[in-house]
């Protein structure tokens, strides 16, 4: 097994170490391979729904799953848990303000009560919302509003072998027609996310933000940012974008900001804490609105669903973020599970994005049609040959139109391995590549799955499957 632990670029061959020791160990449990066959039937082959006591290497989502610092731990225990006015609201607040740049905020339980906020607050049925590809909370709830969603990201996005550096990036003509099809006055806002999730967590440049800004300032339309991995983003722009190298990640993060108006949060991801997020604006007229709605939907504003200590972890796991040491090794450990796999050919989405590999289950499975579910099947076939445990991000995650009533067929049918930060250490990736290997080795035997159970709302998390 390969130990060159190398760092992006990969001009220094000189091996690495995660920028940490560990202080408290939680341990892992193995199981059977006849376990494994129980737990993943009993869980109609679906990975959301196995409990987690059987799971070995859980690579489900970097969300919410990071460990978190012997500094924020310490925070938790100045949480000032005051119904209203908590002290730990105004250090989130000062930090949201200092690094994101942005006047106004409201704390959230997580990303997707920002995102429900937001639409509810600016979106009005018939309206449309275009966006660098649509997340799964994101549109629902845009649409929800009674917005339409518009994919405008850029074509190389959706080709699991373009090596385009910022396969993030909004593709301006498409971003103009939609303008010129239905009007500006119809689009509330640009959806805009950084890293983009859903196409291989894949960043957007600055050079692009600045473009989008343009265009939008030439329409009177605002933009929102997804901010929820954001900071990955910005290690993305040091590396490949002229201009940034020299930069910190704070100066390039505020940079960027400064080209939106506000910004929706999970604060699960970069932030490094197991929950919380907020909603952010400069617009003070949408600010008096989300401010009376969040009591509605989240509780007082001065906490919107966190307890004191989590805002108070928030707070410094936004610093920590920031720091180039933790950021190279969080998504040079990404890439390193990617060199592993390279060595056997196994398809993924490349460039390698910041918080995941995407293998690409289409290529894994080619005599699999999408309506066997290939990344579905993929996810349940890992975990039995390890007990690793990876999310489907295809056909059952893009769910269906609610127009025609059809699955909405992505190109995209991806399986993901999603690494949360600071938990797993290189061994842990090592024997992560080797399960994948066994899988590759085998594909050729698997048939694939039929949905047996589809429920109405993001069906993905709870639908259920038999294997066909
Ligand atoms: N935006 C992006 C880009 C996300 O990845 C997520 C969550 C959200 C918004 C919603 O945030 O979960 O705090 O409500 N992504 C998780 C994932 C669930 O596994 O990718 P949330």
């Amino acid at each position: 097994m390969a130990t060159l632990h190398t760092m992006g670029q990969q001009q220094d061959r000189r091996s690495w170490a995660e920028p940490y020791k560990i202080k408290v160990v939680e341990p892992l449990r193995t199981t059977t391979r006849a376990e494994r066959e129980h737990a993943i039937a009993e869980a109609g082959y679906n990975t959301f729904l196995l409990r987690s006591a059987d799971v070995y290497i859980d690579l489900l989502t970097d969300s919410g799953t990071s460990a978190m610092s012997d500094r924020q731990w310490a925070g938790m225990m100045l949480g000032d848990e005051a119904y209203a006015g908590s002290a730990n609201f105004y250090h989130l607040e000062a930090a949201v303000r200092e690094h994101y740049g942005y006047k106004f905020m409201v704390p959230t339980h997580q990303g997707r009560g920002a995102e429900n906020l937001l639409s509810q607050a600016a979106i009005k049925p018939g309206n449309h919302v275009p966006g660098n590809m649509y997340f799964t909370t994101t549109r629902f709830h845009q649409e929800r509003a009674g917005a339409t969603f518009h994919d405008v990201i850029i074509d190389a996005a959706h080709d699991t072998r373009s090596l385009h550096p910022f396969k993030g990036n909004i593709d301006l003509d498409k971003l103009q027609a939609l303008i010129d099809q239905v009007g500006a006055q119809q689009i509330p806002y640009v959806s805009m996310a950084a890293t983009v999730n859903m196409a291989g967590g894949q960043p957007i440049s600055m050079g692009n933000a600045r473009a989008v800004r343009e265009l939008c300032n030439r329409h009177g339309i605002k933009i929102y940012l997804d901010a929820t991995r954001a900071v990955e983003n910005m290690l993305f722009i040091k590396e490949r974008e002229a201009g940034y190298k020299d930069k910190t990640l704070a100066e390039i993060l505020l940079e960027f900001c400064a080209y939106t108006d506000g910004a929706t949060m999970s604060g699960k991801k970069d932030h490094l804490v197991n929950i919380g997020g907020w909603l952010a604006t400069n617009d003070p007229d949408l600010f008096e609105e989300i401010r009376n709605l969040v009591v509605v939907y989240e509780g007082l504003h001065t906490y919107g669903g966190m307890a004191g200590r989590d805002m108070e972890a928030m707070a410094i796991g936004i610093g920590e973020s920031l720091n180039l040491d933790y950021m190279k090794s969080r998504v040079g450990q990404v890439r390193y599970l990617g060199e592993l796999l390279d060595q056997w050919n196994i398809p993924f989405v490349k460039p390698v994005g910041g918080h995941a590999i995407f293998l690409d289950a289409r290529a894994f499975y080619p005599h699999l049609d999408q309506d066997a579910f290939p990344s579905q099947t993929l996810a349940a076939e890992l975990y039995l040959d390890s007990g690793i445990r990876s999310m489907e991000r295809g056909i059952v995650s893009a769910g269906r139109d609610p127009a025609s009533g059809d699955h909405r067929r992505p190109k995209l049918e991806l399986t993901r391995l999603t690494i949360p930060r600071r938990v797993y250490t290189q061994a842990h990736m090592d024997v992560v590549a080797e399960s994948v290997k066994a899988c590759y080795d085998r594909r050729d035997s698997v048939t694939g799955l039929n949905m047996v159970y589809e429920p109405k709302y993001l069906r993905f998390f709870q639908a259920r499957f038999e294997r066909r």
